[in-house]
């Protein structure tokens, strides 16, 4: 008996030694995230193709799963939490995204203070509101892509009666065997006609005078954010008369599909990421657009911008032209 479980005892304590360090939590979490070969920023060291899968076979229910849990997170006050989380897990590291109406957003960083830091609960008056709750209208997924079509309950705490409008999101997804987002294209559905309610609503009356309101009020919210945000070598304007002045007087309002052009509305996207990093984001408020808020996109050039390189957008798809998807050149 004796013999036998003091041998017990040694084989379990060598066992310890042994098994222990393959499933520590804390080398766990550490283990390199992979990214495909075709991401830039995949360096050496990174790649675990063995365990790393960019198209794996989730299926269905695991990708509805995955849509809701997006949408779960994406609302008040749950993007609050993953905000502040900075990196949010919800992405891949190297996650590609683009939104309609504003422009393309490369990282795990950038993308999580676009997606869930932009919808918080703002201090200023802001043309972007808080998603209160949502519904799946439409859901399809296959192999590591899902498309849906989803209503979201968005408040509009700076328009007037605090209205809670109807916003239909259509969203385009793909996770890699981390069950994590390496791509969405997402499309604010009848945006234009949501933009122009919320803007004459200021003075249904008057459009003229509505917009001249929604400028100075929002120039306004960019200008206080600046002075509290962008100090040293973050600062974009001398004063605040000349930040109103560049900000109503230099720059158009812009219109609704305006959102990542040289427009005020873009710079009313970009104040909200201002408390996040202000080395990264007080020259996109600024007289610059700092490669945000700028005039360099045609139509054209948007329609076949080559954006996702990270996985097909159709399953099982092996040609780079199935990579690019959603909007490329066709290579015919
Ligand atoms: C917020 O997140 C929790 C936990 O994931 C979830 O149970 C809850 O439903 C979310 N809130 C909404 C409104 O979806
Ligand atoms: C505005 O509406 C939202 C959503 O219904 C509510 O939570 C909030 O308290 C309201 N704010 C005010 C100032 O009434
Ligand atoms: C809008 O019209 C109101 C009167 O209805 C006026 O008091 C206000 O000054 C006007 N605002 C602008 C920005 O023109
Ligand atoms: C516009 O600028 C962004 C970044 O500043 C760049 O990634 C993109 O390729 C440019 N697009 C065009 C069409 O010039």
């Amino acid at each position: 008996m004796r013999p036998s479980s003091s041998y017990l005892l040694v084989v379990s304590f060598l066992a310890l030694f042994t098994v222990a360090p393959a499933t520590d939590p804390a080398t766990e979490s550490k283990k390199p995230v992979m990214c495909p070969s075709s991401a830039p920023q995949c360096g050496p060291g990174y790649y675990q193709p063995e365990e790393y899968n960019a198209t794996p076979n989730l299926g269905y229910n695991k990708l509805f799963e995955l849509q809701h849990h997006f949408f779960q997170r994406f609302v008040y006050p749950n993007n609050t939490v993953e905000a502040e989380s900075i990196n949010s897990a919800i992405f891949a590291d190297n996650v590609i995204g683009r939104v309609s109406d504003t422009r393309v957003f490369k990282g795990r960083e950038l993308n999580t203070e676009y997606i869930f830091g932009l919808f918080v609960k703002q201090p200023y008056a802001s043309v972007i509101g808080l998603p209160l709750s949502y519904e799946i209208l439409a859901f399809t997924g296959n192999q590591n892509i899902a498309s849906a079509s989803t209503r979201v309950q968005i408040n509009f705490p700076s328009f007037p009666d605090n209205r809670t409008l109807p916003v239909t999101v259509n969203t385009w997804l793909t996770f890699d065997s981390n069950l994590q987002i390496t791509q969405y294209d997402v499309t604010f559905r009848w945006f234009a006609n949501l933009m122009q309610m919320l803007l004459l609503s200021l003075d249904p009356k008057n459009p003229v005078n509505a917009t001249a309101i929604a400028q100075k009020t929002i120039a306004n919210a960019v200008c206080t954010q600046h002075n509290i945000y962008c100090k040293g070598k973050n600062l974009q304007y001398k004063s605040t008369d000349d930040c109103m002045e560049f900000l109503t007087k230099g720059v158009r309002m812009g219109q609704s599909f305006e959102l990542g052009d040289n427009t005020l509305l873009c710079r009313n996207v970009h104040m909200s990421m201002l408390k996040y990093r202000p080395d990264e984001h007080c020259s996109h408020i600024g007289p610059t657009g700092g490669g945000m808020c700028i005039d360099n996109y045609t139509y054209e050039s948007k329609v076949n911008e080559v954006v996702f390189t990270n996985s097909p957008w159709i399953p099982d798809g092996t040609s780079p032209h199935h990579y690019h998807g959603l909007s490329s050149n066709n290579p015919k």
